[in-house]
């Protein structure tokens, strides 16, 4: 039996499912299958990347499972080396060839890369891919407030989604209330920091234990209860299905009060901060 997974309102009237399906890694015939087996069990949000090199797998795992296509939330992002404007409009058609789908639910901007000075070019091909219905909802991945204010002013279009770095360790206050007060949903990549000793941490194993939960799930909780989607990856059905197993229980401020603070400033997993890291 499959789980049902609540839903969340975008700033342009889209849904998305509060918890999806990392695949960063999940390729060929295994990922396929990997994939699968996370739609049967009930996850509806995917999300993959133009240079994860796995739409296509992705697309084909889509092809295969018994799940409308309509049913299905399907994101990709633009590479940084794609950011021109024309470049941009053909790497979002190469997107949708590559999963062999005819429109992806949410494409995002991979990361700002600010001194390359081009994802204001890059959001308006998102812009048009979404007015030619290529695209459902655009969002960014990375972006830091003034890179969004940039592109609401020189376009006037909001991302509906900003993707970023959160887990217990790197908890994104800021960032998460600026999101909040500009009506931006904010998705956490690397939900569990990797599996990293995150996974090891006795404050969340006394909350786990509190709770009859593993300490995996008490992660995924506290990010649903701060309002974030999550996309934890994982290859395996047994973690797969215990990752959306936590609409069950719930936190108390306390609790919630005490995962937020174990924040460190220099909790990001590689020092990538979005102001001077680059990705192509
Ligand atoms: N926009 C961006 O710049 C960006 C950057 C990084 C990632 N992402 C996206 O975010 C997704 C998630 O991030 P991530 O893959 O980096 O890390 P993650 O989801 O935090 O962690 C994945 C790791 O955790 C393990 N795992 C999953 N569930 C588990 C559980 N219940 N118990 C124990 N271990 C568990 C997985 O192993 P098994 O597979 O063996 O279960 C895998 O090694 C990516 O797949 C990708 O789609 C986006």
């Amino acid at each position: 039996m499959s789980k049902s997974i609540p839903e969340i309102t975008l700033n342009d009237g889209g849904t998305l499912p509060v918890i999806g399906l990392g695949t960063y890694k999940l390729k060929g015939n295994d990922g396929v299958n990997s994939i699968q087996s996370a739609i049967d069990i009930g996850y509806r949000l995917l999300d993959s990347a133009y240079n994860y090199e796995n739409e296509g797998t992705v697309g084909e795992a889509v092809r295969r499972s018994s799940v409308p296509r309509e049913e299905l939330r399907i994101t990709s992002k633009l590479p940084g080396r794609y950011q021109e404007y024309e470049k941009a409009v053909a790497a979002i058609q190469e997107s949708l060839y590559r999963a062999n789908l005819d429109y992806y639910d949410v494409y995002l901007i991979h990361w700002p890369n600010p001194k390359q000075d081009k994802y204001v070019e890059a959001w308006q091909a998102l812009i048009d891919a979404k007015r030619s219905g290529l695209i459902r909802s655009i969002g960014v991945c990375n972006f830091l407030p003034e890179h969004i204010e940039r592109l609401e002013k020189e376009t006037g279009v909001k991302p509906s989604i900003n993707q970023i770095e959160l887990h217990p360790f790197f908890n994104q206050a800021q960032q998460r209330k600026w999101h909040e007060e500009n009506n931006i949903i904010t998705e956490s990549w690397s939900p569990l920091a990797r599996a990293s000793e995150l996974l090891q941490n006795d404050t969340i194993q006394k909350i786990a234990d509190h709770h009859n939960k593993s300490v995996s799930q008490i992660i995924l909780r506290w990010h649903y209860q701060l309002g974030a989607i999550s996309i934890p990856k994982s290859a395996s059905p047994a973690r797969q299905l215990e990752n959306i197993s936590i609409f069950d229980f719930s936190l108390d401020d306390p609790e919630m009060s005490i995962i937020t603070g174990l924040t460190r400033s220099d909790g990001r997993l590689n020092n990538q901060d979005p102001a001077r890291y680059e990705e192509f």
